[in-house]
């Protein structure tokens, strides 16, 4: 792709560091603001630009949530970018994380580097940076940037690149970067989806449709605000409930929350035939507690195999900590798949789901139904910064994301949206 047209904030972010006023003035800059407003690909641009234009024989961090975040946002848009390479070479070693970009003359080195992968961590300390770019800052724990950012400091014209979608006020990045970026020498633009020249209004609208609540307030308005009240707020009987199955492919699921002491779930997900749509079509639910009595791992595998019945399942999603019951499927001759239990990246790609109707409950999911109601952000948290559920009422909540980030996977939902109607 070429970037043929840039809107006026991407152009300040390609300007900034070579114009001699704005460079000698910022020693960094803050892209935040809406998803898909073109901030990463302006910035990626710019960033390899600046150090082609500034350096040679340097080393650069590009750092993503994790690497492989950082190959698909960073590393393969770059090599695919027409404006770079119409002067430089850009070479990707996977086996090492670099990135070589060759031209003019010169040549620079582009580590590769995720925030939350630990042998990243290891692997900051000891370089030195002539500059780094931070792709989704606020997914980042803030002991990697700031090891990054040091790896910065015995270089005096290195410049510093982040960019970011919201998160909640009381954010680390919010309050020591975005809210005050003088303290910093930094830059900030606020990027709306205006601002990304090749979306049509109707692909904005459609984007605006897939969020509802707190999730559109930060990526479609792009504001830092607190996570409050019910977390699927977006679920609505009109929309996710259907009193009968509609014709079902073949394929199905199942997902299971473990708890002794707290409620066992498991949750059976079958496919819409025709369409990419998924209806949890019934729900297992033992609470030991208020039954008073607990299950064992075999007597919920027995329970599991009575409830399944007749349906054959491709695999049982399991929450990763229930190693026992985890073995004790797997003897039985289940295929079983660990749940990706990353809490708020799968809550924002459920709750998508669920406001673009892919995910159907049918009305028989008694306590599934009634833990949407209940499943609310923890007040206190919210108020230091931290979006995180209240612990109670989630047990189908979390089987239910155990099944969407698992299976469902976790490619952005398109801007277009599928036609609706069953
Ligand atoms: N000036 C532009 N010219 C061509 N494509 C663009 C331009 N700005 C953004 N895009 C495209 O729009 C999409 C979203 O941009 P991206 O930079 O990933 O947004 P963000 O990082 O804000 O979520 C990408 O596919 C990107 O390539
Ligand atoms: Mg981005």
């Amino acid at each position: 792709m070429t970037l043929s047209e840039l809107s006026p904030k991407q152009k300040t972010v390609l300007k900034w560091a070579f114009t001699p006023s704005m460079r000698d003035k910022y020693k960094a800059i803050i892209c935040d603001g809406a998803v898909r407003s073109g901030k990463t690909v302006c910035m990626l641009t710019a960033f390899i630009l600046w150090a082609m234009r500034n350096f040679n024989g340097q080393n650069f961090g590009i750092c993503g949530k994790t690497v492989a975040s950082a190959e698909r946002n960073i590393v393969r848009p770059a090599q695919e970018q027409a404006d770079l390479q119409a002067y430089f070479s850009l070479a990707y070693r996977r086996a090492d994380h670099v990135l070589m970009v060759r031209g003019l003359g010169r040549e620079n080195r582009f580590y590769i580097f995720g925030g939350k992968d630990e042998s990243s961590y290891a692997l900051i300390q000891g370089i030195t940076l002539a500059g780094v770019l931070f792709d989704e800052v606020a997914l980042m724990p803030r002991s990697f940037v700031d090891q990054a950012i040091a790896r910065t400091l015995s270089e005096p014209q290195a410049k510093l690149w982040f960019n970011c979608n919201p998160e909640g006020p009381g954010h680390w990045f919010y309050k020591e970067w975005v809210c005050q970026p003088e303290a910093h020498k930094a830059l900030h633009l606020h990027f709306r989806m205006e601002d990304n020249p090749i979306l049509t209004p109707e692909q904005i609208a459609d984007a605006e449709s897939m969020y509802t609540g707190v999730f559109r307030d930060r990526y479609i308005l792009g504001l830092w605000v607190a996570a409050e009240g019910r977390i699927y707020d977006m679920f609505s009987t009109a929309n996710n409930v259907v009193d009968a199955l509609p014709d079902l492919a073949g394929e199905s699921y199942v997902s299971c929350d473990y708890g002794t002491q707290n409620p066992t779930v498991f949750l059976l997900w079958r496919r819409v035939r025709g369409c990419e749509r998924w209806v949890c079509v019934r729900e297992y639910y033992y609470s030991g507690r208020d039954k008073r009595r607990q299950k064992t791992d075999s007597e919920f595998a027995d329970d599991l195999k009575r409830w399944l019945g007749e349906d054959k399942p491709r695999a049982i999603v399991v929450d990763p900590s229930a190693a026992s019951f985890i073995a004790e499927l797997r003897q039985r001759g289940y295929a079983v798949q660990k749940a990706d239990n990353d809490v708020l990246d799968g809550i924002r790609d459920t709750a998508q789901r669920i406001q673009t109707g892919e995910l159907l409950f049918h009305r028989d999911c008694t306590h599934t139904l009634e833990e949407f109601r209940a499943y609310v952000w923890d007040e206190k948290a919210s108020q230091q910064g931290l979006d995180k559920p209240v612990k109670a009422s989630d047990h189908c909540m979390d089987a239910m994301r155990y099944f969407c980030v698992t299976i469902l996977g976790r490619q952005i939902v398109s801007v277009k949206r599928r036609p609706r109607g069953l």
